[in-house]
């Protein structure tokens, strides 16, 4: 007998690896620290003893590179989604420094279709990983009686983090990130993006 699952309406998260990260993670560092020093209150949001920038990287000439592979990595997501062509992808991102303790509260973003993280620096694997709790509310209502969670029975999920690793996911999806419990700072790019018609000129 031959059972076959099919899965409905699954939660994807996408993942990638920038191949010249070494460089890159090297001035974006930079870059994350540069704008703790010039603004060192940040703002404060899920953020639990970190830093966290405005969200106005979108705005600032020398993270281009970064917004570009953002909004290039979501475009190619909604492609394989079959999104509309001709849309128009609006980024915001933000900065987060979370030093030994910190960690990031359970939360979703509203008003996008994708949300992501890229890890710029950390010290694996004790740095606190990505958490997704399961969107299904109603499969609250009964747990599975089991040895080692699945993808299907488990009630949250954990991604580890890693040094120039990408991780794009619906806005709706909730997640957290755990208590860093290495002795450096977890540094990182959270983002959203929205894709929209264009309108007409
Ligand atoms: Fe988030």
């Amino acid at each position: 007998m031959n059972i076959v699952p099919q899965p409905l309406f699954p939660s994807l998260v996408w993942s990638t690896v920038f191949d010249d990260r070494e460089a890159f993670n090297r001035k974006m560092l930079e870059l994350a620290y540069r704008m703790r020093e010039q603004d060192p209150a940040g703002v404060q949001n899920t953020n639990e003893n970190g830093w966290q920038s405005p969200n106005i990287l979108q705005n600032l000439e020398e993270f281009a590179e970064m917004n570009l592979r953002i909004t290039q990595v979501c475009e190619r997501i909604a492609e394989s989604q079959n999104f509309n062509p001709n849309l128009v992808f609006q980024l915001q991102a933000w900065v987060n420094i979370s030093p030994p303790g910190a960690s990031n509260k359970v939360h979703y973003h509203a008003n996008c279709h994708f949300s992501g993280v890229y890890y710029i620096s950390l010290d694996a694997p004790d740095c606190g990983s990505i958490y997704f709790r399961d969107p299904r509310v109603a499969s609250r209502m009964m747990t599975y009686p089991t040895s080692a969670p699945t993808e299907f029975t488990a009630s949250e999920l954990s991604m580890r983090a890693e040094e120039g690793r990408m991780y794009v996911f619906p806005g709706w999806l909730e997640h957290g990130v755990d208590v860093n419990r290495s002795k450096s700072d977890r540094v990182g790019i959270s983002f959203n993006v929205l894709a929209s018609p264009r309108l007409a000129s």
